[in-house]
């Protein structure tokens, strides 16, 4: 597995990382197969794995994915310190729908239960789930100062934000990561300038739905162009557009989900996959239609 410094100040971590999140919400699978599948994802190279207190079924179940990961790591055979865990603050289940609350005092008392979900007396990486349009977004960031400041956090993040929010954020503190969108269905994340403004600064781009999404990622095998790439390297079309997504800019990190161990597999194997200028320009090129 290919490495890449995770973020300013932070050290490097697989290129490949590891999403819980469809672990824990609707279609989850049972427990004991969640936990095969991070053990697979660690031993396959690894060593960041993103949650959020949010990933789970509804206000009464938050911090599922957090107990589930900190569970799975604790009963790991591998050398446990070189994983880091990042999850996120700022959303709230209310009857299951996912709504933005970055109020300073929800964010205090959402990294409390994370804490404790956890099972540590540090977040490695604590990101600000989304801006919070009720909210100043300097509230928010700063809330997430002051929780680094008390030794609560180690490194801040931020995700869903634009180019004009990092550089709020980074007036007020050090931006480790952001974390937004990125794949070849959506890449507003490249034309608005974050990928590109991340590569600037030094700051890792985790690249969230890396292989479409939950709906999106099923058009992969049937795409004309994907398959007849990835026919020709002896790699999947998930694994191929993996690799696209890591080659667009060298700061950029992804964190595909899986709830299969086969999945988590194939993702990991992409961390070795390098593509040629001309296959990445056919996939640059082809049309992938969100409907
Ligand atoms: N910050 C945010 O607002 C935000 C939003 C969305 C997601 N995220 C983060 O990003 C992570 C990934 O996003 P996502 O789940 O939306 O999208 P994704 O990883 O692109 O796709 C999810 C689904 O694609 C399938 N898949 C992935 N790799 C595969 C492979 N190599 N071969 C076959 N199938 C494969 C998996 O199916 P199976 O489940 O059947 O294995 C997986 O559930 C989440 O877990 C979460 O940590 C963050």
């Amino acid at each position: 597995m290919r490495l890449r410094p995770l973020g300013p100040g932070a050290p490097s971590v697989g290129v490949i990382g590891y999403g819980g999140m469809h672990l824990s919400i609707q279609d989850r699978p049972p427990e004991e197969q969640g936990i095969r599948v991070i053990h697979a994802a660690l031993d396959g190279g690894v060593t960041l794995i993103d949650t959020a207190d949010v990933y789970c079924l509804d206000q009464n179940d938050i911090g599922h994915n957090e107990r589930l990961i900190a569970r799975a790591v604790r009963s790991w055979r591998g050398d446990r310190d070189r994983v880091t865990i990042a999850t996120k603050g700022g959303m709230v289940r209310p009857s299951g729908r996912w709504e933005a609350d970055a109020r300073p005092e929800q964010l205090r008392a959402a990294c409390e239960r994370s804490l404790k979900a956890l099972g540590v007396d540090r977040i490695a990486l604590y990101q600000l789930h989304a801006p919070d349009p009720r909210v100043p977004f300097a509230e928010s960031v700063g809330a997430l100062a002051e929780l680094q400041r008390e030794g609560k956090i180690r490194w801040v993040g931020l995700s869903n934000v634009s180019v004009t929010q990092i550089r709020a954020a980074e007036e007020m503190v050090q931006v480790v990561t952001v974390q937004n969108r990125l794949n070849p269905f959506f890449r507003e994340a490249l034309e608005q300038g974050v990928v590109g403004h991340c590569a600037e600064r030094g700051i890792g781009f985790l690249a969230y739905s890396p292989t479409g999404g939950g709906r999106l990622n099923r058009k992969l095998p049937t795409h004309p162009v994907l398959h007849s790439i990835a026919s020709r390297l002896g790699v999947s079309p998930h694994a191929l557009v993996l690799a696209w997504v890591l080659a667009q800019s060298p700061t950029v990190i992804a964190i595909p989900s899986a709830r299969k161990v086969e999945h988590a597999l194939d993702s990991v194997a992409a961390g070795e996959l390098s593509l040629s200028e001309g296959d990445l320009e056919a996939v640059d090129r082809a049309e992938f239609s969100r409907r």
